[in-house]
């Protein structure tokens, strides 16, 4: 007898940790099931275009970024509801496991007849349900490491480096990675800061002597007041707005107002191209694991979560809600303070 076929897709942005969640899957499901990966996210769907997967395909990827069944940002699926189903119903799936981000989510609502189980991915680390994300760990360790590297090269020009982080609408990213390197100064945008106090900072900073500075931007951060720096509009992509730029507005700023040489540096894709850590790869497996649980018990929709320091399952809904931004109240907020980072 033939063996039942499971679906895998990942959709969005790639997050470090993505093939490890493949491997794990494959590696957990295979006895029992034949596995189908669909190419490139809901394209592939489209266009039909999916492989099995075999242990021997998966081997080894775990330790990989990107995601080998590739990606894409952009859902199609408005106005192709029929289409969409049809060709998942073309495939002979008993369900399908989504990987994915709030894009992904959004518009998986749209076909809640599948048989879904959700498993969120974001570098950003602001889906809701979840407490966190694979590929915000190795995130945050890009912006530590290259936020520690720039302070030599601040401190030997005596300039201010600006390094913007990704992160959307949330700050997780810059706080994580600037709490770690103790930046000089983290601006997120869940936190308010105007021109003058930020100002004020730097001057007692210079007028204590300090070489250099470095502070860490989220590119979704702004000045009270301003508007959010926006590099693009993209219409007809998933990210219709495409943050950035704030780090130059910034650096610029400190340059001619405070007259203190300044750079600025934007992290940008490489954030979510290096090899997943292990935090974020113990996450990853062990999120696999518990889709794997929930397959052969026959729980669809819901999502794999991460609460209260277990991995756990719940309503694919909760995953689906606004984003989790930082709260205010946030231990690492406190923390930063504590260290005498302005924040
Ligand atoms: O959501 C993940 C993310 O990396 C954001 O932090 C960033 O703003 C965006 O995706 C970039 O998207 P793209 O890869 O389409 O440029």
């Amino acid at each position: 007898m033939s063996k039942e076929r499971i679906g895998i897709i990942t959709g969005g942005g790639d997050a470090p940790g993505l093939n490890a969640v493949i491997e794990g899957l494959v590696r957990g499901l295979h006895k029992n099931f034949e596995i189908v990966g669909i190419n490139d996210g809901f394209e592939g769907v489209f266009k039909k275009q999916h492989k099995i997967l075999t242990l021997q395909d998966v081997y080894a990827v775990h330790s990989q970024a990107g995601t080998l069944l590739g990606t894409s940002n952009k859902s199609q699926i408005e106005g192709r509801v029929k289409e969409f189903l049809n060709n998942i119903k073309a495939m002979n799936l008993k369900g399908l496991i989504a990987i994915g981000g709030d894009g992904t989510f959004a518009a998986l609502k749209m076909v809640s007849e599948i048989p879904l189980i959700g498993i969120p991915k974001t570098i950003d680390n602001d889906l809701s349900g979840t407490e966190l994300t694979f590929g915000f760990d190795t995130a945050c360790g890009v912006v530590a490491d290259n936020a520690d590297a720039l302070r030599f090269t601040a401190d030997a020009h005596k300039r201010v480096f600006v390094v913007e982080t990704m992160g959307r609408t949330a700050g997780w990213i810059a706080l994580g990675g600037g709490l770690a390197s103790i930046a000089d100064a983290i601006l997120i945008p869940e936190r308010e800061y105007t021109r003058e106090t930020l100002a004020d900072f730097i001057k007692e900073k210079r007028s204590s002597e300090r070489r250099g500075l470095v502070i860490v931007v989220a590119e979704g951060a702004k000045f009270l007041g301003e508007e959010i720096t926006v590099i693009k509009k993209q219409p007809k992509t998933a990210h219709k707005v495409r943050y950035g730029g704030f780090a130059q507005v910034v650096s610029d700023w400190i340059e001619q107002e405070l007259d203190w040489e300044s750079r600025f540096v934007i992290l940008g894709h490489l954030q979510r191209s290096h090899q997943p850590s292990n935090t974020d790869r113990l996450l990853s497996l062990t999120m696999a694991k518990e889709a794997c649980r929930l397959v052969s018990e026959g729980k669809w929709g819901r999502a794999v979560v991460y609460r209260s320091g277990q991995v756990q399952e719940a309503p694919i809904a909760d995953v689906m809600r606004a984003p989790r931004l930082v709260p205010k109240d946030h231990q690492w907020i406190a923390t930063a303070q504590k260290l005498g980072i302005f924040i």
